[in-house]
């Protein structure tokens, strides 16, 4: 374990077989539709690379990149597009692939945005949801794991752009970021 982790909260066997869950779930959920995987890059980029390969069904892929925390561990509530989609998405089931569900401005922001391009349908499959600290009224429709309130790393999550290829979900040692 690398010295700025605590402890492990989710090994990567238990991420494996929880994307596994979830993907067999989701290739049922969408039998006969239009599915589209949206990655919010960069956070989610490791769970978006299991999770694809976890679905059985066809699938499109994009990618959007919008700003994130940078340095800081709370969120400013801004929300800048960096990275678009190129994909048309008219008629499309748009399921939005996140790593971590904190505030939901950054997904409730981005869901207004995506309603106004006409997609049949937008859903989230995020792998971690902290509900406790929910600002806005966004309900994920496929979630790995709830977790505590406390800052993670690993599996794509940072802290100031490291720990992204940490293979386990780790808690952040406070001293790092205080
Ligand atoms: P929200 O808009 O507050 O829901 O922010 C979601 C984004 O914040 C995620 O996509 C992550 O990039 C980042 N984030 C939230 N909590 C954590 C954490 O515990 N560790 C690392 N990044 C986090
Ligand atoms: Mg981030």
């Amino acid at each position: 374990m690398r010295a700025d982790i605590e402890r492990i909260l989710i090994s990567e066997a238990e991420i494996h077989t929880k994307v596994a869950e979830m993907g067999a779930r989701i290739s049922r959920d969408y039998i006969g539709k239009n599915l589209v995987l949206l990655s919010i890059l960069k956070g989610s980029v490791v769970f978006m690379a299991d999770i694809m390969r976890a679905i059985t069904i066809p699938a499109q892929i994009d990618f959007m990149a919008v700003s994130s925390y940078g340095k800081e561990a709370k969120t400013s509530g801004v929300v800048k597009i960096i990275k678009d989609i190129d994909i048309e998405l008219d008629g499309k089931d748009i399921l939005i692939i996140e790593d971590i569900l904190d505030s939901g401005m950054t997904l409730d922001y981005l869901r207004s945005l995506l309603e106004g391009r006409h997609p049949r349908s937008i859903r989230i499959a995020t792998l971690l949801d902290k509900p406790e600290r929910r600002k806005v009224d966004i309900v994920p429709d496929y979630v790995g794991f709830k977790v505590p309130d406390e800052f993670l790393v690993g599996y794509g999550l940072d802290y100031a752009e490291l720990y992204r290829n940490v293979p386990y979900i780790g808690v952040l040692k406070r001293e790092v970021y205080e």
